[in-house]
Formats: structure tokens, sequence, C-alpha cells
């Protein structure tokens, strides 16, 4: 029986230099440092400036992350791009970041799970090169949410920021390491909970985000505890088996809370969310990569990553990196 298993090979991330504290931010919008902190944990966040897109933010996290694989993008057989925040309705934001990094021929589509977009985005490269597609693969995270905020709106535009995260994946025949599990969720009649008020097909615009904050928060750590749950089920571990979880940053209160709920040692868990606020799709990718290069996560690791957002969607992977 084959054990091919997409293996991590390298990570990388971007974002923009422009970086706007809370106090910067409550010069503009009715609101406090010390508001934002106590109810979310964000300090500060980075906004994507003139000629930054969520394909050239995505484009530089692809080339941190094949710079640490040692892979060329010319072996890249597959690209998967997870954003709500595209360049353009289409073409596919996938095949910018392909074109940028001069590679000729390769699979590349987007996927469109907002907060869970990069979990997605693994679960499907993994099945692709599993199912031999293509030997290596760039999954990415990227978002430019700024752009989506309506800045007057001060219970919405203060938490999110803007980024991107990727990961280079190889196949392997592996029986040690690489993404054990993914299990991907989706609830559509939470729509209104968490969504743009607009859309090509609907108003012709491109809409603001919208959120009822106290309802998301609330599902957000029910879900998220029970897809932890179902990858560790799914391989035999137990929460104390991990050496870190990498989650969506969205809240720090929801993830102290979610720790909580497993009896997971809140040290274990990478918090990015102060620096970066929920950069959506690329929280995850985000966290991974900051982890990775200050040394946090070594090679043999455990590590869990997770996430949740608008649909509402859900998901996890359960990785040995
Ligand atoms: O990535 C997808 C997942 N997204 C999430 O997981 C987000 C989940 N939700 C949350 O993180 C939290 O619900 C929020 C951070 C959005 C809000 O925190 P909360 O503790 O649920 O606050 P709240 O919405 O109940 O608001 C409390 C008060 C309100 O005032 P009143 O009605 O009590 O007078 C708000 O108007 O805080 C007020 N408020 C603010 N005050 C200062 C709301 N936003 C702000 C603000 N600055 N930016």
């Amino acid at each position: 029986m084959s054990n091919r298993r997409s293996v991590i090979l390298g990570t990388g991330s971007a974002l923009p230099p422009r970086r706007v504290t809370n106090h910067e931010l409550a010069e503009r919008v009715d609101t406090t440092h010390e508001w934002i902190v106590e109810r979310t944990g964000i300090e500060a966040r980075h906004i994507a400036g003139d000629g930054e897109t969520t394909a050239t933010l995505a484009t530089e996290a692809a080339r941190n992350a094949l710079a640490a694989a040692g892979v060329s993008p010319d072996q890249v057989g597959l690209i998967v791009l997870a954003t709500a925040t595209p360049d353009q309705i289409f073409p596919a934001s996938a095949t910018r970041v392909q074109s940028a990094l001069g590679i000729d021929d390769c699979i590349a589509f987007d996927v469109a799970a907002v907060c869970t977009g990069f979990l997605y985005a693994l679960s499907v490269a993994d099945n692709m090169l599993k199912g031999g597609m293509a030997d290596y693969a760039l999954v990415i995270g990227s978002e430019t949410f700024s752009r989506i905020l309506d800045w007057e709106d001060r219970t919405t535009c203060v938490l999110f920021g803007d980024g991107a995260g990727a990961v280079v994946l190889k196949a392997e025949e592996s029986t040690e390491r690489g993404v054990l599990v993914t299990r991907l969720h989706a609830d559509g009649r939470h729509n209104n909970l968490l969504y743009v008020d607009g859309g090509v097909s609907t108003t012709g615009t491109v809409g603001k985000l919208r959120m009822k904050g106290k309802e998301v928060f609330r599902h957000a750590v029910v879900n998220l505890a029970a897809v932890l749950n179902e990858v560790l089920a799914a391989t035999g571990h137990l929460a104390g088996d991990l050496d870190w979880v990498v989650p969506h940053q969205a809240n720090k209160r929801i993830l102290d809370a979610t720790a909580k709920k497993l009896g997971l040692d809140p040290a274990r868990v990478v918090v990015t969310v102060d620096q970066h606020a929920n950069t959506s799709a690329a929280s995850v990718p985000l966290a991974l990569d900051t982890a990775v290069r200050d040394g946090r996560i070594k090679r043999g690791d455990l590590i869990v990553l997770e996430a949740m957002g608008g649909g509402f969607t859900w998901g996890a992977a359960l990785v040995r990196y």
C-alpha cells in the first residue's frame, strides 16, 4: 500500500511594510487601544499600500517558502491559493502568482472558504498530491481585507489586517512525517453572521464586510474544539501529544477559550493576532511561518492547524512537521 504523504518542506510569509497601531487607528475611528487589546488581544495590523495586492503578497510569501524549501519554481506542479479578496473576479489570483514566479505550466486555482481557506486549500492540495496529480505544491493563504472593510464601522474595522503565508508541499513515501489527516466542515445556515454585503451576481459591487461578532465568537469556540477533537481521534492522538497548536488568529479570547475547552497548555498555542490581527486565510500560514522561523516549531513536532470563518466553514489538519 502506498504511504504517499504531503510533507511541508518549507514555509514563507509576507506582510505589507505599513504597520498600523491601535493608537493610530483611534485617531480616525471611535475606539481606544485599551478596548481593542482587552476584547481581542490585537495591538497592530499591517495594511497594504498602493501596488500591494493579494497576488503580490502571495508571490512574496511563495518565494520565501520556496527558498526555505530549496525548491525551484519550475518544480512546482500545483498552486492552490486561498483568498476571499482576489485581485480580480477572474482569472484566479493563483495564475498571477504562477506567472510572477515564471512557471510556464502547472495547475493553478483559488479556493474560497474565507478564514478557513488555508485549511481547505491544504486539504485539496494534499489529496491531489496523494492522487499523483503533482509532486510539489505551493499552498498559499493571502488577503487584503483592508479593501473590504467599512472604516466607519468600529465593530469590524479594528479586527482585520493584510498579509500572506505559504507552504511548499512535497509528495513523499513516508510513514513518519507529513499531513496526517485533514477534516473540513461548512454550515451555510449561518451565512448571515459573517459576510460581504455585495457581489458580482447580486449587487454588482464589491461590498463591505459585515459581522455579528458575538454570535461568531460563540460558534467559533464550539466548532474549533469539535474539529480539533476530530483530527486527534482520527489518528489516535491525545491533546497532550501536541507540540504546537497553530490556530486561526481572530481573537486572543477565542484562542484561550478553545485551549481551555480542550485542556491544552496555552504555552503551546502560537499567537500572532497581537501583531497581525485577523488576516483571514493568511493567518494560519503566517502564524506557522512565524513559529518555524523563530525556532519554536522543529522537525518532528506534532502540530495541529485549525480555523473557522464565514459560511460558516471550519477545519483542522494534524501534521507531523
Ligand atoms: O475570522 C472569523 C472569525 N471571527 C471571529 O471569530 C470574531 C468573533 N467575535 C469577536 O472576536 C468579538 O465578538 C468582537 C471582538 C468582534 C467583539 O467583542 P465583544 O466582547 O463580543 O463586544 P460586543 O460586540 O458585545 O461589544 C461590546 C461593546 C458595545 O457597546 P455597548 O453596546 O455595550 O454600549 C460595542 O458598541 O463594545 C462596543 N464596541 C467598541 N468599543 C470601542 C464595539 N467595537 C468597539 C470598538 N471600540 N472598536
